[in-house]
């Protein structure tokens, strides 16, 4: 971002660390965009969306993919289509994407029921619990029909879901006969954080939801991987839930884009990350915490002392500068963060963060922490 300009003339500098779905497509992208070439996608006319899902599903080492606009979307459309049986139960964490934040669609437009699990620090779930939850043969139930797992964790801190629980909650799923669905909204910083091939994290997966508008960059977009037999009835699910785009090239040809050149550089905002959160532990404060070994990939949580301050006032603090503030570090800087729950203040990095920001990020949280510190 670059610096404005406050009516004083003094130069602001804004950092934007409220979500990594804040980036904007680059000049090269957006000229990649142009130069695609399209088709009537709901024709399956369109090889730019052929080749992007092509280059998703072999990424995934899965038989085929489908394009969707949205996160969202590409979770509903896998949960209605693996649970095609009315009075069907999705089994999920609590504190997943799915039942959180996308408004209970699998209810309101499915008719699906969510049986949830209670998600642990980690991401994780007890399989124990998942075991419990899943129905007898009875007719006053409902029927278990998919499990779904989330990872990166969004509210866990962008945590990586360890890989040997993965291997065990696929094992689960087979013995228990479900399908496993993940919301790999972030999964490829998750790939990046382990240094491994994203098809290995996903090998136990029926499907996969992959954005492309998070992290990566691009303006609009996810894929939905899977058997080409699932990937066939998600097609005719996505016409009905709205979802069955035209010349949809012009904005896959921003994910191919993202794919090649975004995807490989995952790893620098993962390292900027590690800087905020040595800075912030660095401090030794009682006020604001943080785990920089519990922040794995773009994502840090701070855990505020609510009875000194609490998120919502940190994150208004950081969106404002103290005239004692800018003498003291020389610059006027603006950190947009999130509140996210009670306790905790969300700080998310991506590729259009540049190091110099993070570094101004880094001293004002400094600075802000001594602040409060000294208040208590
Ligand atoms: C884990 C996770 N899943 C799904 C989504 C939904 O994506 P979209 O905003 O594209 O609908 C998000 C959005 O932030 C997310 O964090």
């Amino acid at each position: 971002m670059a610096p404005t300009t406050s009516s004083d003339k003094e130069a602001v500098v804004v950092v934007d660390l409220r979500s990594d779905t804040l980036t904007q497509p680059s000049a090269l992208m957006k000229q990649a965009m142009v130069e695609a070439p399209l088709g009537d996608d709901v024709f399956g006319e369109d090889p730019t969306v052929i080749a992007l899902q092509k280059k998703v599903a072999a990424l995934l080492g899965k038989e085929d993919a489908l394009f969707v606009p949205t996160g969202t979307m590409s979770n509903l459309v896998a949960v209605l289509t693996h649970c095609q049986q009315r009075g069907s139960e999705v089994i999920l964490g609590d504190q997943s994407h799915i039942h959180l934040y996308e408004q209970g669609g699998i209810s309101q437009l499915g008719g699906v029921h969510p049986r949830t699990v209670r998600n642990l620090p980690d991401g994780t779930f007890d399989l124990h619990d998942l075991r419990r939850v899943v129905r007898s043969d009875n007719e006053h139930f409902p029927v278990s029909a998919l499990v779904c797992v989330e990872n990166t964790h969004n509210v866990a801190g962008g945590k990586v879901v360890p890989l040997d629980w993965m291997d065990e909650l696929g094992a689960t799923c087979r013995q228990l006969g479900l399908p496993l669905h993940m919301d790999g909204a972030r999964l490829l910083n998750a790939a990046t954080a382990l240094d491994l091939p994203p098809a290995r994290l996903v090998r136990s997966c029926t499907t996969i939801s992959l954005c492309l508008s998070k992290g990566l960059g691009a303006p609009v977009g996810s894929v939905l991987a899977g058997p080409q037999d699932f990937i066939k009835r998600a097609r005719r699910t996505r016409k009905a839930v709205g979802g069955g785009m035209r010349q949809a090239g012009v904005v896959a040809a921003a994910g191919i884009f993202a794919l090649d050149h975004v995807y490989p550089a995952l790893g620098r905002d993962h390292r900027l990350l590690q800087e905020l959160a040595q800075a912030v532990e660095g401090c030794g404060s009682k006020v604001i915490r943080c785990d920089p070994r519990g922040a794995h990939t773009n994502i840090l949580l701070v855990e505020c002392d609510p009875s000194v301050v609490t998120p919502e006032a940190l994150c208004e603090r950081m969106g404002q500068a103290t005239p004692a503030e800018v003498t003291s570090l020389g610059e006027h800087v603006i950190v947009r963060i999130l509140p996210l729950t009670d306790s905790k203040a969300r700080l998310v990095l991506h590729c259009d963060v540049t190091p110099g920001q993070v570094q101004s990020a880094a001293r004002k949280l400094r600075y802000v922490i001594k602040e409060l510190d000294s208040e208590c």
